[in-house]
């Protein structure tokens, strides 16, 4: 099983959905991107096929047990078959949504995406990872399900607030670390569909190598294990909190060097804010390492695998204990509450 992934022009999106080989479509928009294209997207030009349109909630706010349950109904209640394609359009909380019903409804149906942030066209809508929320953390009930495709239209960014932008440099900032020509690419301040182009292809290269991460795939979390607790705890954007992750993780088990590649990508990047989000204020150990707990990717009880970077590009994953890291969490709290970048 394979992605597809392409650029496509906007206005040749009903012509990609014509050509899907089934006669019943399912559409799951996000609720702001189809406030702001539906009329350019006309659904009754798709021809030949039975079309289900759901709504879902922007954002984050999809991605809970109760839009799932709806979502799920809504679709079988209109009667769907195993041959039914499911398109995404939305960013990467509607994908992981989307694809997560993609997963689950019959056993599982084909999808598609379009994604429509930065985020979700370098990341999030590709490799097939697919979840929604629980009470006890983030993507904590999902699957493993590749799209069929990804069409990137990069239109979409022309209405993407500045946050989400910045969200999205955030993973590309991931990028640079794990490959030395992406690196290169946006330190020589390249074009942004290039960059798009080049991050998209890398995750699909790792993906189809180690579709259920258990060997290079692990390396696309850098960053994220701390990241996803600061998300939680400060309540910022996904990419963001993945460059402030990774920022920690260089702090507490990096080098001076790691410490100045990710200022200057910063930088390249046009990422604003350089107070870390617990600038000022009392570091919050319990409640990372209380998340740390419940992260997927803990090896065994009191361990967690963290990505570190020995140079661009050149990267190993080591196991840390739990106490280890509580201890230079401890070791640093004072020098911590000052960090820029
Ligand atoms: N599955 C994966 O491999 C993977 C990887 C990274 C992130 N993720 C997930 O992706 C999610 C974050 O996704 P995201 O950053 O793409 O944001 P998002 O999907 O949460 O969307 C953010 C906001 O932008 C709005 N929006 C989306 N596209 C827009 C557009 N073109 N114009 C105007 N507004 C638009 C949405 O309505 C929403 O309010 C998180 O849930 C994260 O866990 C998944």
């Amino acid at each position: 099983m394979k992605t597809e992934i392409k650029h496509i022009e906007f206005d040749s999106i009903i012509d990609e959905i014509n050509k899907i080989q089934t006669d019943t479509v399912l559409i799951i928009a996000d609720h702001q991107v189809w406030s702001l294209y539906s009329k350019d997207i006309l659904l009754e030009k798709i021809e030949n096929k039975k079309v289900l349109f759901w709504k879902a909630a922007d954002g984050e706010k999809v991605k809970n047990i109760t839009d799932f349950q709806n979502a799920i109904e809504f679709f079988l209640e209109k009667g769907i078959h195993r041959n039914a394609h499911l398109i995404v359009i939305g960013g990467g909380a509607t994908s992981d949504f989307g694809g997560f019903v993609a997963a689950t409804i019959l056993r599982g149906i084909h999808w598609s995406v379009i994604p429509t942030t930065l985020l979700s066209m370098v990341d999030a809508s590709i490799g097939g990872k697919v979840a929604i929320n629980s009470k006890s953390g983030k993507n904590l009930l999902g699957a493993f399900h590749l799209p069929d495709n990804v069409w990137i239209c990069p239109k979409f960014l022309e209405t993407l607030p500045e946050v989400e932008k910045n969200s999205g440099m955030g993973e590309v900032l991931k990028y640079c670390f794990l490959d030395y020509s992406i690196y290169d690419l946006v330190i020589r301040k390249t074009e942004m569909s290039n960059i798009i182009d080049e991050c998209a292809k890398f995750k699909e290269k790792l993906t189809k190598e180690d579709l259920k991460e258990v060997g290079v795939r692990k390396m696309l979390n850098l960053g994220h294990t701390f990241g996803h607790a600061i998300e939680f705890i400060y309540n910022i954007p996904h990419g963001e909190s993945v460059m402030w992750g990774i920022a920690l993780l260089f702090k507490l088990f990096g080098t001076e060097k790691n410490l100045n590649d990710i200022a200057a990508l910063k930088k390249a990047l046009e990422i604003p804010g350089d107070h870390a989000p617990w600038f000022n204020k009392e570091f919050p150990i319990d409640k990372i390492m209380m998340y740390l707990s419940k992260d997927k990717k803990i090896s065994a009880l009191s361990s967690i695998d963290l990505v570190l970077i020995k140079d661009i590009g050149n990267v190993e994953v080591i196991t840390k204990s739990f106490d280890e890291i509580q201890a230079t969490m401890e070791a640093s709290k004072d020098e911590l509450k000052k960090f820029t970048l």
